[in-house]
């Protein structure tokens, strides 16, 4: 039996943060230390048979990335008044998916990478096989997790739509379609059209973000329809922006600050928003969204501030 220690304790006032740089770069922190908490107590452990693909399940999901799609769902849920706990099972779900897509994201036959999250990828520190299973394993122990976590608050209708969101957001009409069409573009560099880049973007990387807002506001048991649509418009909005930010930080960043290999999109020739639109255009794209993801939120008070300095931070990350 796993000894399970307390969570770590989300800022319990946002509102009354002042600074906003401050208060975000905590509340980061924070979300980050409670989701790897919560991690930990949903994987198996290393020692559980077999032992190889209970290590790189951890070593692929508490690797260390930034966590956004989980502070989303906290976020999300916070700014509705849902409690953290409540929140725990929908942000791991989340992030499991997000990590199963990025050890098959970097897999030989699709983006051939050797190092993620400043460390060596899952097929490189372990095997392609084991890999591959990891993956598997990674996207079932999500949904296994949002069928039982006993912390979800909500009817088991709303439960229902949840698992909904998460698997449309995950299957060929969501991220692994996104990433088919990505396969089929490379070599394609700046001969796609905008309208096909921006689908294939809003797919491969949209549809998990805009899947973390609407679990968040979904485990609020009453949360109106109305909410849900303007929440749903702001993550259309910064998950495109995500992947524009992605594609700059591909040619702008260092590996070392990145932790995955810089222009690894210029070395197989992928249809980009720098390639199509020039750096300028791809960063003006990126600011234009943000912007519009502000005005997505304005039906919400300072509750929804976090969601607002995530968008900033989505336009502006380093990593
Ligand atoms: C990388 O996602 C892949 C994309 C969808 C662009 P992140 O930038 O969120 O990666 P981690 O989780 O922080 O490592
Ligand atoms: C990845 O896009 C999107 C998904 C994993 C679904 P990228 O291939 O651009 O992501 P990185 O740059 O390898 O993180
Ligand atoms: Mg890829
Ligand atoms: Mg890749
Ligand atoms: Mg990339």
């Amino acid at each position: 039996m796993r000894v399970h220690s307390p969570l770590p304790v989300l800022i319990p006032q946002i509102t009354t943060v002042t600074n906003n740089s401050a208060a975000f770069k905590a509340l980061m922190l924070q979300c980050k230390a409670r989701v790897q908490a919560a991690l930990d107590q949903w994987l198996p452990a290393a020692e559980r048979k077999p032992e190889t693909l209970h290590e790189a399940m951890r070593y692929s999901a508490l690797a260390g990335g930034k966590y956004v799609r989980p502070l989303l769902v906290y976020s999300t849920g916070q700014a509705l008044g849902v409690s953290p706990t409540a929140l725990d099972g929908p942000a791991c779900a989340i992030e499991l998916i997000h990590s199963y897509s990025l050890v098959h994201d970097d897999l030989p036959a699709m983006d051939d990478d050797d190092l993620r999250r400043g460390k060596p990828t899952c097929h490189k520190a372990f095997d392609e096989a084991t890999a591959i299973l990891t993956g598997d394993a990674l996207q079932t122990l999500a949904f296994h997790i949002l069928t039982t976590d006993p912390s979800i608050s909500v009817p088991a209708t709303q439960r229902l739509r949840m698992i909904e969101t998460l698997s449309s957001a995950s299957g060929s009409l969501g991220m692994a379609g996104g990433q088919a069409i990505d396969l089929e573009a490379d070599g394609k560099g700046n001969s796609m059209s905008l309208a096909a880049l921006e689908y294939m973007h809003a797919q491969k990387t949209g549809a998990l973000i805009c899947a973390s807002v609407r679990l968040g506001a979904l485990s609020h048991a009453d949360v109106d329809e109305a909410t849900l649509a303007h929440l749903a418009q702001y993550a259309a909005n910064i998950g495109l922006a995500f992947q524009i930010r992605d594609d700059i930080l591909d040619i702008e960043a260092s590996t070392d600050t990145l932790g995955k290999s810089q222009g690894a999109d210029i070395a197989r020739n992928k249809p980009t928003y720098p390639a199509l639109l020039g750096m300028d255009g791809a960063k003006q794209k990126a600011q234009q969204l943000h912007e519009a993801a502000l005005e997505n939120l304005a039906t919400l008070g300072s509750e929804g501030d976090p969601l607002r300095w995530i968008s900033e931070y989505i336009v502006q990350r380093p990593n």
